[in-house]
């Protein structure tokens, strides 16, 4: 398994291409499902979950050309296994978004339940609750979800939707059920994520009839047919973030070129108020930092959007565990997000964790040591630590970062970070 070595004490300076957005990716390759001519995206990112993606949907016998310009282009008109298997599906979590289009186009799905992850249990059952509302038949056994129509119906039909706590996927599972069915479906607390507005963007662009997208109420009045249709992926804000964090840490200025600040108000808000400047540029952000021993630790807790993400709360605690002062982190989405902190501990930083808060007592002088990353974003946390660690630290593991950053390492090389891939 591959390692990151990690030379900390070096500030950043230049500017890092930000790509397309993971978590607007993976429900728009799903989208593809949904009609019988070629969809064509561009600026999806080189991720090892969008290749998984990918498989899986040529598993299913959607026809797939991936150039490596970041274009892909998907044709579901000849689908023929509407089976999400157990050996894909372990792998990634997002599977679970074929399920809406398979049931809208085709009436039947059959999906490997994704099992828990290391940040959670992350139960579905939202999804099928939602599903079963629009008509769907679902039975769980074996560890699969088998769906199809109930009685009498031939195709799914609008609802009134209300989840127990607001889903992003399960929202865009319910959108891209809710395009192809009978009537109107209201989702009435939809998650209201960029990627969900990205999402309704590229359906729209296929026929759709969606509005509200990127409130907490979306309508959705189904159509017979959706064409097929040209998208561009939204910027990844959670890259961006990762990075702003990277240089608020290690001190410097860099230039996030297609970074959108509008995505990440809560973030740099949070980064403003500790000492770092970041700036709208035409097309990006650029962020200046005198370093994190300059900086002043930040208290936040992670909320739905558009609220400080949970996806950038291991990213700004490992810059808070080295600026002044305390800091309080409190993690109200996911059970057990908190994997990072431990290895941080490794590195030398000064944090107690009780139950959903961790407390974070700044200040403290990092030395590198071997750490192991356990999930996505706690592998990020642990390149920020390094960056800012006397010495040397090797990141193990560094296929989690993998799944959701694109070479990570070379991005932080082209500012002037020592970080070198070794191939265990
Ligand atoms: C999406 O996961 C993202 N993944 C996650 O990003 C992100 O952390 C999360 O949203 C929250 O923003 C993708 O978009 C592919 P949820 P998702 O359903 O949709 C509970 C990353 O690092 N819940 O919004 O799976 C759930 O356990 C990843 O890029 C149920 O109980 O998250 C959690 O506590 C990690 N039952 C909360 O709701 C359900 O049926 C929010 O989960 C669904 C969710």
């Amino acid at each position: 398994m591959d390692q990151l070595i990690i030379t900390g004490g070096h500030p950043l300076n230049g500017s890092i291409e930000i790509a397309g957005a993971k978590n607007a990716t993976l429900p728009e390759l799903c989208a593809a499902l949904l009609a019988a001519e070629p969809v064509t995206l561009t600026n999806v990112p080189a991720l090892q979950d969008v290749r998984t993606m990918l498989r899986l949907l040529e598993n299913m016998g959607v026809n797939v050309t991936h150039g490596d310009d970041g274009c892909v282009v998907l044709n579901a008109q000849a689908v023929a296994n509407l089976e999400a298997p157990y050996e894909l599906v372990k792998t990634m979590r997002a599977s679970i978004l074929v399920l809406g289009p398979l049931l809208a186009r085709f009436g039947r799905a059959r999906v490997s339940l994704p099992g828990g992850c290391a940040i959670g249990s992350r139960p579905v059952d939202q999804h099928i609750k939602g599903l079963q509302a629009m008509g769907a038949h679902i039975e769980v056994a074996h560890g699969y979800i088998e769906a199809r129509l109930s009685d009498g119906l031939t195709r799914l039909k609008g609802a009134r939707i209300t989840t127990d706590m607001v889903t992003v996927t399960g929202t865009e599972n319910f959108m891209m059920a809710a395009v192809l069915a009978d009537g109107e479906t209201v989702l009435e607390n939809a998650a209201q994520e960029p990627e969900i507005t990205d999402l309704a963007e590229m359906l729209i662009a296929m026929g759709a009839e969606i509005e509200g997208h990127g409130t907490s109420r979306i309508r959705i009045h189904g159509v017979p047919a959706l064409t097929g249709c040209l998208h561009q992926v939204v910027a990844d804000r959670i890259e961006a973030g990762t990075f702003l964090c990277a240089v608020g840490a290690t001190g410097g200025d860099v230039v996030l070129r297609h970074a959108r600040g509008d995505h990440l108000d809560a973030v740099i808000e949070k980064l403003l108020e500790a000492g770092v400047e970041v700036m709208r540029e035409t097309d990006g952000l650029r962020v200046k930092s005198p370093g994190a021993k300059a900086l002043v630790a930040q208290s936040f807790r992670t909320t739905e959007y558009p609220g400080f993400p949970t996806d950038m709360q291991a990213q700004f605690m490992a810059m808070n565990v080295v600026a002044k002062g305390t800091s309080t982190v409190v993690e109200t989405i996911f059970e057990n997000r908190f994997m990072h902190v431990q290895e941080l501990q490794r590195l030398g930083a000064h944090i107690t964790v009780d139950g959903k808060t961790a407390v974070i007592q700044g200040g403290a002088a990092l030395s590198g040591a071997h750490v192991m990353a356990t999930d996505l974003r706690a592998s990020a946390s642990l390149v920020i630590a390094g960056l800012v660690s006397d010495g040397e630290t090797a990141v193990e593991r560094v296929y989690h970062l993998d799944r959701g950053y694109d070479r990570m390492e070379v991005k932080l090389r082209g500012v002037g970070a020592r970080i070198e891939r070794v191939r265990a």
